[in-house]
C-alpha cells in the first residue's frame, strides 16, 4: 500500500471518529403525555392505533425507537433532521394543542398519505418491516380516520 493511501485512510479514521462526539438531541420523551393523540381518543380500533404508531410515530411523535445505526454520525444528523421536519409538519404526540380544524386538516392529510402509500417514505419502509400496512389494515385505518374526521367537522 503506497503511503498516501495509508495516509489518506488514516485521516478517513480520525474524522470519523471525531464526528462522533457531536451528538443531536434525541427525541425520546415517553409516549402518552395527555396531548397524544390517543389519549383523548380512546374508542379507536386497537388495529389502528398500533399502524399509526409503529408506522409514523418515530417520526410524527416525541418518541423515537432509534436502530442501533441512528447512534453514528453523519446517519444520526440525517435521521435528526428528518424527525425534526416530520414533526414540525405533523406531530401525534402534540394533537390536542391543535384546534379542530388544524386537527382536521392534518388527519386529511394523513389519511391522503396512506391512501397513496406516500407515508412512511419508502426507503423507510425497507429498513422497518414493522411499518408495513396492509390492504386490510388499511381500509380499517381509512374507515376510522373518516369517522373521527366527522367528529371534528361537527365542532
Ligand atoms: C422516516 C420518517 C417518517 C415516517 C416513519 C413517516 N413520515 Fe410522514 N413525513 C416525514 C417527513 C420528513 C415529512 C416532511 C417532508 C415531506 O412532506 O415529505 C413528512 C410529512 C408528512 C405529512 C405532511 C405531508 C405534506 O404534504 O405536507 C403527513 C400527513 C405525514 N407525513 C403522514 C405520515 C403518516 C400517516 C405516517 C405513517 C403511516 C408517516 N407520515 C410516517 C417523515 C416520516
Amino acid at each position: 500500500m503506497s503511503k498516501r493511501i495509508l495516509i489518506f485512510l488514516v485521516v478517513i479514521v480520525l474524522v470519523f471518529g471525531a464526528i462522533q462526539f457531536i451528538r443531536p438531541e434525541r427525541n425520546v420523551a415517553p409516549i402518552g403525555g395527555r396531548n397524544e393523540l390517543f389519549f383523548q381518543v380512546k374508542e379507536a380500533p386497537v388495529v389502528v392505533k398500533s399502524n399509526l404508531i409503529n408506522a409514523c410515530y418515530n417520526c410524527h411523535s416525541n418518541r423515537t425507537n432509534y436502530p442501533w445505526y441512528a447512534s453514528v454520525a453523519p446517519v444520526s444528523w440525517l435521521i435528526s433532521n428528518h424527525i425534526n421536519e416530520a414533526k414540525h409538519k405533523l406531530n401525534f404526540s402534540e394533537w390536542h394543542t391543535f384546534d379542530a380544524a388544524k386537527q382536521l386538516k392534518l388527519i386529511q392529510e394523513v389519511a391522503e398519505v396512506i391512501e397513496e402509500d406516500e407515508m412512511p417514505p419508502a426507503g423507510y419502509r425497507f429498513m422497518h418491516a414493522e411499518s408495513n400496512i396492509n390492504d386490510v389494515e388499511k381500509k380499517i385505518l381509512l374507515e376510522w380516520i373518516q369517522q373521527y374526521a366527522e367528529t371534528l367537522g361537527e365542532n
